[in-house]
């Protein structure tokens, strides 16, 4: 039988979703990924069940083995949602797989999970004008879900900025005390209307703006979330600075300082000079036909991408006593930046970091689990516990009856 609060993983590459979920108790019934490098991973890390290598378009085996999960996760590919897929949009090849999702929770009929989160980069929601996020949304409510949306970005928690849009999808037959249903007329004070504009850092104009004026067959819906708390931390603490690290030539530091705009040159002599310590990364750009070296000196690492040519992966930018270091980032350091202590590393590190770069940022999901997924969870699941508690009861005052007879 399928345990009560047990989740799927779509897409669910080298597993971090579900890394987030267990923590919390969620049971994993079924992985689902096509790329085998990918797998490998997520099987050398979850070792009590393994991730099904499988087309998400083999929609009657995946059924099959899936089973019943309470939720089901879709971090479907980014690719066409963004400049390097020529914002093909669902269109894509790559995204189009979001409909091999949708086909899954169709066919399952009633069984359907009673709560869905599709996960994605921002683009998702400006692609085609916002009518790829519309036509997902819609998609979702023609199955039977109310839908919440919001953007978090993984800066509250790790020094990374990776924003993501989420669609939580609540099925109409769980009555969560924990969501508030769209009203079919929009008072001033409608406590939906009202839950929506509550936050505006995670819900901005453009996303409240499609909740507002799409129409779905089931309805919008809002959980009760305010943005998290700020983590207190330092870039400082996720780089590996001694000696033992792979630094670069200081012909290759030369080359890359002066691939540096004017700007940044200005500001990295000017931290040189004052022997202040400073850790950072950059990236390479190409700008105008030619190669530069992007720092950021705001204190985050920019977006980890997977290492797609030259420009996706990061270099760790050290300024220490008056001397500039540089050199590729680790997959460790890619780990530590997506919010991961402890994991099974692939000896192929490249492997790791097109693992790592692709990955959901697991502080971040863990929030949206405490705030939005465990909550509803409970709310379905209040009243069979207090049963369950009440017949509890019942049996143990029976038990006393029959020791004092
Ligand atoms: C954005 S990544 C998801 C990463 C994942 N959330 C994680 O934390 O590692 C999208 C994933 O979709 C997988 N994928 C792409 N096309 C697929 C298909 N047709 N069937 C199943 N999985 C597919 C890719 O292999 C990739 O791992």
């Amino acid at each position: 039988m399928t345990p009560a609060k047990s989740f799927a993983e779509f897409f669910a590459g080298i597993g971090l979703v579900g890394l987030a979920l267990q923590r919390s108790g969620w049971l994993c019934q079924y992985a689902n990924d096509i790329d085998p490098k990918k797998t490998a991973i997520y099987d050398a890390n979850f070792t009590d069940h393994r991730c099904d290598l499988r087309d998400i378009w083999e929609t009657d085996a995946v059924v099959e083995r899936m089973g019943h999960p309470f939720l089901a996760t879709a971090s479907f590919p980014c690719i066409d949602l963004s400049l390097a897929g020529h914002w093909r949009g669902l269109n894509g090849k790559h995204s189009s797989t979001f409909f091999g999702f949708a086909k899954v929770a169709e066919k399952l009929g009633a069984a359907r999970p009673k709560l869905v989160m599709v996960e994605n980069v921002v683009g998702f929601l400006t692609s085609h004008e916002g009518k790829d996020f519309s036509a997902v949304a819609a998609l979702l409510a023609s199955l039977g879900y109310w839908l919440d949306a919001f953007v978090l970005d993984a800066r509250y928690f790790v020094p990374q900025s990776r924003p993501r849009v989420f669609l939580v999808g609540i099925h109409d037959s769980v009555a969560s005390t924990h969501v508030i249903r769209q009203q079919a007329s929009t008072a001033l004070d409608d406590a939906w209307l009202h839950a929506l504009g509550r936050e505006a850092k995670l819900r901005p104009p453009s996303l409240r703006r499609i909740m507002q004026t799409v129409e779905l067959e089931t309805g919008w819906a809002a959980t009760p979330i305010t943005a998290p708390p700020q983590s207190a931390y330092t870039l400082d603490a996720f780089i590996d600075t001694d000696a033992d690290q792979d630094w670069w030539t200081e012909d290759e530091v030369e080359k890359h300082y002066n691939r540096l705009s004017d700007r940044h040159r200005r500001q990295v002599d000017a931290l040189v000079r004052s022997r202040e310590r400073f850790v950072t990364t950059g990236y390479r750009r190409k700008r105008n036909g030619s190669t530069k070296l992007e720092v950021r000196f705001d204190g985050i690492a920019g977006c980890l991408r997977t290492p797609r040519g030259g420009s996706a992966r990061q270099i760790v930018v050290v300024i220490d006593d008056g001397e500039l270091r540089l050199r590729w980032m680790s997959a460790v350091e890619y780990g530590r930046l997506q919010g991961v202590d402890r994991f099974e590393m692939h000896p192929n590190e490249r492997q790791m970091l097109f693992g790592f770069g692709d990955a959901v940022c697991v502080p971040a999901i863990e929030w949206i689990d405490r705030c939005v997924l465990s909550p509803i969870f409970e709310s379905c699941h209040g009243t069979a516990r207090r049963n369950g508690r009440q017949s509890n009861a019942r049996a143990s005052a029976k038990s006393h009856a029959g020791g004092q007879r």
